[in-house]
């Protein structure tokens, strides 16, 4: 097995030495200096997402990202109102799930896992069902890569008077969003994406005022995120233990991205990444699955090659082997497996990834052109 090891998966991944080595030092929970640092991790999520800092608060939430999205749903839909999810992916299923889980009462659009979401049937039914509240959509859907047209949902929902909540988990931070050009009234993301932290908690950024509207309405206490934005605000402390090194490490991981040169220059290595794998996926004779017009810079699916001989955990543990982690798990309609393109990873290291493909692919008795 090779000592380096490279993900090239969506979170989990690749971070740097600097960011594990910030986990070294331990905090206590209710340490002055640890309270600095979750404060500035919030003053700073928030600049990330707005020009108007003033009108948003940021609320971190401990465990994974789909804590603070089930968190997010159940404190900002009323216990009477009604949710649409616009949905093209697994991510968008779980938003249902986690919703009717809830007791939300919950209507749905559903487009394949190829296409994107469409704002003009959003419209349409937002018109047709007044009772709606709420709208929620992935923005990067990471089941295939591909990224919804959040801004132009958001104005579409605007225009009834509704709420959006995106659930920007493998965005943020990766793809220039500006949080009130898009309508968005609330967002989620998680530590592990592409600030290029650690995985442990996960972040809302949320208008002050309709954060304010909230009290009591979530369905679950240590989901209340009304509540643990009352306490962040009051104290500056979680209410629940916090995950104290995992917080040091997303710290430093937003001096990197600082230092990187923010978020439109990591979009462009992000983008470079995926031109430099899809280059390299071509000179194999490998197909993505989603047409290059709508394969995001997040993840890319590639087709299995049509090979009888293909296998793909044994693909698999070869590249593991040379040090490549590759992330199963594919699309609901076809055979694919998914090559990440953030954390942190550069060109070369796809041309690396590439060049190992093809010795495995060969080993495998797979001609390549
Ligand atoms: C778009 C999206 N939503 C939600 C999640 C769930 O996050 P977690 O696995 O951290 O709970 C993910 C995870 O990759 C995601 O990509």
């Amino acid at each position: 097995m090779s000592e380096r090891t490279l993900l090239f998966t969506p979170g989990p991944l690749t971070t740097s030495a600097t960011v594990k080595a910030a986990m070294q030092r331990d905090f206590g929970s209710r340490d002055a200096r640890f309270i600095a640092i979750i404060a500035e991790i919030r003053q700073q999520l928030v600049t990330l997402g707005t020009e108007r800092p003033d009108l948003w608060t940021c609320v971190l939430m401990q465990g994974s990202g789909t804590f603070g999205v089930e968190g997010t749903l159940g404190t900002i839909v009323p216990r009477e109102g009604t949710l649409l999810v616009a949905q093209n992916g697994a991510y968008g299923r779980r938003l249902i799930d986690l919703a009717q889980r809830i007791g939300i009462a919950t209507q749905s659009l559903v487009w394949p896992e190829n296409a994107q979401v469409d704002p003009h049937v959003i419209d349409a039914h937002l018109a047709q069902h007044p009772e709606i509240d709420v709208v929620a959509c992935v923005h990067s859907e990471t089941t295939s890569g591909i990224v919804n047209p959040i801004a132009e949902v958001g104005a579409v929902v605007k225009k009834h008077g509704k709420l959006l909540i995106a659930d920007a988990m493998s965005s943020f931070g990766g793809v220039p969003l500006d949080l009130d050009a898009a309508n968005i009234d609330a967002l989620v993301s998680s530590s592990n994406k592409c600030i290029e932290g650690v995985p442990g908690f996960s972040f809302v950024l949320v208008r002050r005022a309709l954060l304010d509207a909230c009290a009591g309405r979530a369905r679950s206490v240590s989901l209340d995120v009304y509540a643990q934005g009352q306490e962040l605000d009051r104290s500056g402390q979680f209410r629940f233990t916090p995950p104290t090194q995992v917080l040091a490490a997303f710290h430093q991981a937003l001096a990197e991205l600082r230092e990187e040169g923010g978020i439109a220059v990591r979009n462009a290595r992000y983008l470079r990444n995926r031109s430099t794998l899809l280059r390299g996926l071509e000179q194999l004779g490998l197909k993505t699955w989603l047409p290059p017009e709508l394969q995001g810079p997040i993840i890319t699916s590639v087709c299995y090659p049509d090979d009888p001989r293909f296998d793909f955990p044994a693909f698999y543990e070869a590249l593991a082997a040379r040090g490549f982690t590759l992330y199963p798990g594919k699309v609901s309609q076809a055979n694919c497996f998914r090559v990440g393109t953030i954390g942190q990873l550069f060109p070369a290291d796809f041309v690396a990834l590439t060049a190992a493909m093809r010795e495995v692919l060969h080993a495998q008795g797979i001609a390549t052109p």
